[in-house]
């Protein structure tokens, strides 16, 4: 029986002894209203946007945890995009690493959101901020601009074919960013490798006590609780069912274990096009910012092929982990930062987002 079965037993099992079905849904809301809060949030930008549109839209970047790690403040033709430290997640990300990739990816956002809807501008990385300072511009179309609410990570299978030489130029191209390597690994045997790694990094993962309650305080089981929160890790997101909060909580505490989810890393790394690999030129937050901006600007050239991806971190979470895969991509002097996996597939629900008023300064 596979982990989806086992948390679909104890969800039965929990509605059974509960209320009935009205108890149910009152327990986990209703995944239509959630896909009208989906929405919402992912409308398209009018053609003058107001600044709280374009930070909506910086707001959609990829961000670990979905733990949404930042703060905006609007100057005088100017956008300062602040770290939130009280989202940090210590465990996973003890040095902000991950923090500082998200606030890169949103920074990346919000400038190619002015930039395409006409206020052109500059963005800068003064130490642990980004400020984007802007004026008034023709607008400028941007096809990955028009894929901000469109993109999402898909933890889903892919469809294993590999991708045509001209995508993967698409792609490279899209990312390509002073300070950052990109790697992209397309042969068998290193994307072999690389799963191994990913592999090993979600035992060491799993099998930590600390990396799990951290890792379940950012769930969210049903649409309910996402919505409320506007934040974490959304089950539906995942393709884990929608579950009331105390069966989900009960479920991953007795059934979310390290060899089913080893298993199922390996078969959605074996079903994917390729890895990309990101590594910067240094390791500051400065760094990792700039960064994220170039992983974010991937994910969006990915999005806007109508191609799918999703983070297999674990290499470069475990910090033992890091000098294999940076000799498995050659680059041994320096610390992998990033590791996505890319390729055709489904998709599964959005994730869910805090409203622009919560991220306001
Ligand atoms: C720095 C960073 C690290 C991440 N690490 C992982 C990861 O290891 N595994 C994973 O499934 N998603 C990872 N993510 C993806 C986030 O969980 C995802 O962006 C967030 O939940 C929001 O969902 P969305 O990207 O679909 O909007 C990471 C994202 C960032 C920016």
């Amino acid at each position: 029986m596979n982990r989806r079965n086992l948390l679909l037993g104890a969800g039965a099992l929990a509605a059974a002894g509960g209320a009935g079905l009205a108890g149910w849904s009152a327990a986990v809301g209703s995944t239509a209203d959630y896909d009208r809060y989906s929405a919402g949030l992912r409308a398209a930008a009018p053609a003058d946007p107001a600044l709280a549109d374009l930070i909506r839209y910086a707001t959609l970047a990829a961000n670990g945890h979905n733990t949404q790690p930042w703060r905006f403040r609007i100057a005088d033709a100017a956008i300062d995009i602040l770290p939130d430290l009280s989202r940090r997640t210590p465990v996973v990300d003890p040095d902000d690493h991950h923090l500082f990739v998200s606030l890169g990816c949103a920074a990346e956002n919000l400038r190619m959101a002015a930039t395409a809807t006409g206020r052109p501008g500059t963005l800068s990385l003064e130490g642990t901020a980004a400020r984007y300072e802007f004026g008034r511009g023709p607008a400028r179309a941007d096809p990955l601009f028009d894929a901000i609410p469109l993109r999402r990570c898909s933890r889903t299978l892919y469809d294993g074919r590999p991708l045509s030489s001209r995508d993967l130029e698409t792609l490279e191209r899209a990312a390509n960013t002073p300070g950052v390597r990109l790697i992209l690994l397309t042969d068998r045997p290193r994307i072999n490798q690389a799963r191994d790694l990913v592999v090993a990094g979600n035992e060491a993962q799993m099998t930590d006590p600390a990396f799990m309650a951290e890792l379940k305080r950012w769930l969210r089981f049903n649409p309910r609780d996402a919505m409320r929160t506007g934040d974490g890790l959304y089950s539906a997101a995942s393709g884990s069912p929608v579950l009331p909060a105390g069966a989900g909580g009960f479920a991953f505490d007795r059934f979310f274990g390290a060899a089913a989810e080893n298993e199922r890393y390996a078969r959605q790394i074996d079903s994917s096009s390729g890895l990309a690999v990101f590594l910067a030129e240094g390791a500051d937050p400065a760094h990792w910012m700039t960064v994220g901006r170039a992983c974010q600007r991937f994910m969006l050239a990915v999005a806007a092929l109508d191609l799918r991806c999703a983070f297999v971190n674990q290499p470069v979470e475990v910090a033992g982990l890091r000098p294999a895969l940076a000799a498995l991509v050659g680059e041994t002097a320096l610390r992998p930062d990033l590791m996505l996996r890319f390729g055709r597939g489904p998709v599964l629900p959005f994730s869910p987002r805090r409203p622009v008023a919560s991220v306001l300064v």
